[in-house]
């Protein structure tokens, strides 16, 4: 399991501090849409400055008609990012091209599908979607593999029973992780570290309680020890 450090402070020079506070961990880094949308590339090449050995999750959950993915999967090619997540419900068409487009390129980022937004409720879910979470949410999973997807965005309640409709090797990457039981914010299903583990997830997402934490380095440290 990998430990994935979500980038969601409110400014550039505060998610550097947080890098520099922990740049000689094997890690993975999130930048999401607020973070690239402001600080763009030159962000990404930055943390690379700070340690190359660092990898990047660029969680921009993709969604637009196949041909525009795939166009712009090939853009994000181009950013030298490890990995990057696009939505199911664009479609397996679009899941497809997207593969097929990064097909011809050597080495690729992993591509991950984001299933159901765990911010819907049932009753918001069903309005777009006309079906329960959970039914829904497998069924992405499935879809996503068949494409050729590397994994899914998904709870860590669901981590196993994903592995076991696809394959273990299907990856999962889950948040709402509470390492060791913190608070939980306004996360709904939150899971500490030895939940995950035993639900056999491959990259835990942590932000807040790395972030707010007085010493940052020392929560990475202890969630390193524990996975
Ligand atoms: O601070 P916290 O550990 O709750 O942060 C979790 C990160 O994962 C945030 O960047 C949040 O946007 C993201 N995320 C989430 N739930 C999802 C998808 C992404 O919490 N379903």
């Amino acid at each position: 399991m990998k430990l994935c450090v979500a980038l969601d402070l409110p400014t550039k020079q505060e998610n550097l501090d947080l890098i520099h506070q922990i740049k000689e961990y094997d890690i993975w880094l999130k930048v999401g849409l607020r973070a690239y949308i402001r600080d763009g590339v030159e962000f990404l090449q930055e943390i690379k400055e700070i340690n190359p050995n660092f990898k990047i999750f660029l969680d921009l959950k993709l969604y637009d008609i196949p041909n525009t993915m795939a166009d712009a999967a090939e853009s994000i090619m181009g950013l030298g990012v490890d990995m990057f997540n696009i939505h199911a419900s664009a479609g397996k068409r679009a899941m497809q091209e997207v593969m097929q487009r990064l097909s011809k390129y050597e080495k690729r980022p992993i591509v991950l599908a984001v299933t159901a937004l765990t911010s819907f409720n049932q009753e918001e879910f069903s309005a777009v979607y006309e079906s329960s979470i959970a039914k829904k949410a497998d069924q992405f999973a499935i879809d996503a593999n068949e494409s050729g997807l590397d994994g899914v965005v998904c709870s860590a309640y669901e981590s196993e029973s994903i592995k076991k409709i696809t394959n273990k090797h299907f990856l999962t990457l889950t948040p709402g992780i509470r390492p060791f039981g913190e608070d939980s914010g306004d996360q709904q299903r939150v899971a500490d570290v030895e939940f995950a583990k035993s639900a056999l997830v491959d990259f835990i997402v942590v932000g807040r309680p790395i972030y707010q934490a007085q010493n940052p380095a020392e929560v990475v440290a202890k969630i390193l020890e524990n996975i």
